[in-house]
C-alpha cells in the first residue's frame, strides 16, 4: 500500500507540507528538506526548521484508511520505535508527538487535502540549540546523547517504521496498537488536563481500542477523541 518509492530531497522550501498539498504526486511520495522557512505546526503554529534538523511529508490516500483521526498517532508511535532503535528511549504524548527525557523531540502533523492525506514529520536530530520560546520545553538526539546522527538513517528507519505500521492500521485498525501505545504514553497514571473548547481534568489512565484517550474525572471515565485538542500536565 504505502511504498514510499519517490523522494524528492529539496536543500530549502516553505513546507514540505505545502508542497505535497500544491502538486499532484503519487501516493507514498516523500519531500524532504533540510531547512524550512514556514515550518507548520499543528493549529496554525510555527515548526522550528533550521539546519539539523530532519522535516519530511508524504502523502497517503485517504480511501485506504476507515478512519484517519488516528494516523498521527500511529506515526508518532513509529517515530518513538525508530527512535528508540538508536538507544534513545522516548515516549508518546497523546496524540501528535514524541517526547525524550521529558523535552519534545518530534511532532506529527496530519493535513486533509480531498482524498489526500499528507502526513508531515518534523524530528529534532542534530540541532546544537533553539531559538528563545522553545528552549525550554524541545530537545534534540544530539542534545540528549551528545551524539550526532545520520538524518538520513533516521529518515529510512522512521519510514521504515510508518510503512508496516500504517500498513497493519489500514488492514486491522487501531486494537493492534493499543498496548504498544500505552506502554509508552506520557503521563500515565498522572493528573492532565485536555484543553479543547472545554477542558477536561483526570487521572490519565490510557487509550481505547480506537486510541481515544481515557481519563478517570469526578464524573466518572471520559473517552476524548482525537482532534485539536492538547494535552497537559495538571
Ligand atoms: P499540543 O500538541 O499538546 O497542543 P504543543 O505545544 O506541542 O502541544 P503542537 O501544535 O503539537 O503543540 O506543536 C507546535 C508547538 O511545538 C509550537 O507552538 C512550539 O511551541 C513547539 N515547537 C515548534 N518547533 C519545535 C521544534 N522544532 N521542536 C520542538 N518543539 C517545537
Ligand atoms: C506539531 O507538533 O505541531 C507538528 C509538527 C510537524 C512538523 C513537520 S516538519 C515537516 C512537515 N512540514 C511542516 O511544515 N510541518 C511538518
Amino acid at each position: 500500500m504505502v511504498g514510499f518509492d519517490h523522494m524528492v530531497w529539496l536543500r530549502e522550501t516553505d513546507s514540505t507540507q505545502e508542497v505535497l498539498k500544491r502538486g499532484s504526486y503519487p501516493e507514498g511520495t516523500v519531500v524532504v528538506a533540510d531547512v524550512q522557512k514556514r515550518g507548520k505546526g499543528r493549529k496554525g503554529r510555527r515548526w522550528e526548521s533550521q539546519e539539523g534538523g530532519l522535516y519530511f511529508s508524504f502523502v497517503l490516500s485517504a480511501k485506504n484508511f476507515r478512519e484517519v483521526l488516528q494516523i498521527p498517532l500511529v506515526v508518532g508511535l513509529s517515530v518513538s520505535e525508530a527512535l528508540d532503535s538508536f538507544g534513545l528511549p522516548t515516549t508518546v504524548k497523546w496524540p501528535n508527538d514524541v517526547y525524550l527525557k521529558g523535552k519534545k523531540v518530534s511532532g506529527v502533523l496530519v493535513e486533509r487535502s480531498g482524498d489526500k492525506v499528507v502526513v508531515g514529520v518534523g524530528v529534532n536530530v542534530n540541532q546544537s540549540s533553539f531559538p528563545e520560546e522553545i528552549r525550554e520545553t524541545a530537545t534534540s538526539m544530539f542534545l540528549a546523547s551528545g551524539k550526532n546522527f545520520e538524518r538520513k538513517e533516521v529518515l529510512m528507519r522512521v519510514l521504515g517504521r510508518s510503512r508496516e505500521n500504517l500498513e497493519l492500521f489500514s488492514r486491522e485498525g487501531f486494537l493492534p496498537f493499543k498496548e504498544r501505545v500505552e506502554e509508552k504514553l506520557l503521563f500515565k497514571g498522572e493528573e492532565v488536563v485536555v484543553l479543547s473548547e472545554k477542558p477536561v481534568a483526570g487521572i490519565l489512565l490510557g487509550v481505547d481500542g480506537e486510541g481515544w484517550l481515557l481519563l478517570r474525572t469526578s464524573e466518572g471515565i471520559k473517552k476524548i477523541v482525537a482532534g485539536d485538542v492538547s494535552l497537559r500536565p495538571r
